[in-house]
């Protein structure tokens, strides 16, 4: 399983993205489109970035009764991308849904990642809001095995949970884990999160937006994710 670090392409449109990327002459980093980039732009960012070269996350976090998502992955694997991704509070059925939408007719599909809880919910609002009665790490080793149980690949989780994932679900179930930054870097809204090198034990892929795509040199900032994670 290689080690990758995967950009998170959050801009607003293509202009944006395509000048943020030419500044990438060496090397085609893997990229992730959000929803904001393929609300704005639809199946044609997607397209544009494969004609440029790159392997694509499609970071959509499907979530809906089981047909209408099998018809949804449906259309997303003609679509060519090499990582999408689904909530697994959709539960186990949707999931399964989800893996027969996504393959395709000669039996290949793209990765299909289940995100287990938000970095964003903590513990109090899955107790109060979402009536969950259990601690983060419960509901995220829980959750990654149903996951695993349906065909799903791997999960999307943060760094500091990768490990539990790991050890329930065995090494060859992908971690994809955003929340990374540097030691010397900012914050910003994200709260739970490790460096680049304390991910490399348990990830598998690191997701890093800001700590590149605000950075004065994104390129150096890419190379330095890279070294620090994939060694
Ligand atoms: O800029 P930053 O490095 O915080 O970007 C992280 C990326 O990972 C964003 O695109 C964000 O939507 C995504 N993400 C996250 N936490 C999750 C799931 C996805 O930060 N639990």
């Amino acid at each position: 399983m290689g080690k990758d670090v995967i950009i998170a392409l959050d801009f607003a449109g293509m202009d944006d993205t395509v000048a943020f990327l030419s500044q990438f002459k060496d090397e085609k980093p893997f990229v992730k489109v959000g929803m904001e980039l393929f609300y704005a732009e639809g199946p044609s960012a997607v397209h544009k970035l494969r004609e440029m070269g790159h392997k694509i996350f499609l970071d959509l976090k499907l979530h809906d009764i089981p047909n209408t998502v099998k018809k949804a992955m449906r259309v997303l694997s003609s679509l060519d991308v090499d990582m999408c991704n689904l909530h697994a509070a959709g539960t186990r059925a949707m999931m399964e849904a989800a893996v027969e939408g996504l393959t395709r007719p000669d039996g290949t599909r793209p990765i299909l990642l289940a995100v287990t809880q938000l970095t964003s919910t903590d513990e109090e609002r899955m107790r109060q809001e979402l009536l969950i009665p259990h601690t983060v790490a419960e509901v995220v080793e829980s959750y990654a095995a149903n996951a695993k149980s349906a065909g799903v690949d791997g999960v999307v989780c943060s760094p500091l949970e990768a490990k539990i994932v790991k050890a329930a679900c065995g090494k060859d179930f992908y971690t994809v884990t955003p929340g990374i930054r540097f030691a010397d870097g900012e914050l910003g809204d994200q709260k739970r999160v490790t460096t680049p090198a304390a991910a490399r034990e348990f990830s598998d892929y690191i997701v890093v937006g800001r700590p590149i795509t605000a950075a004065k040199d994104p390129v150096a900032a890419y190379r330095r994710c890279v070294n620090e994670f994939c060694g």
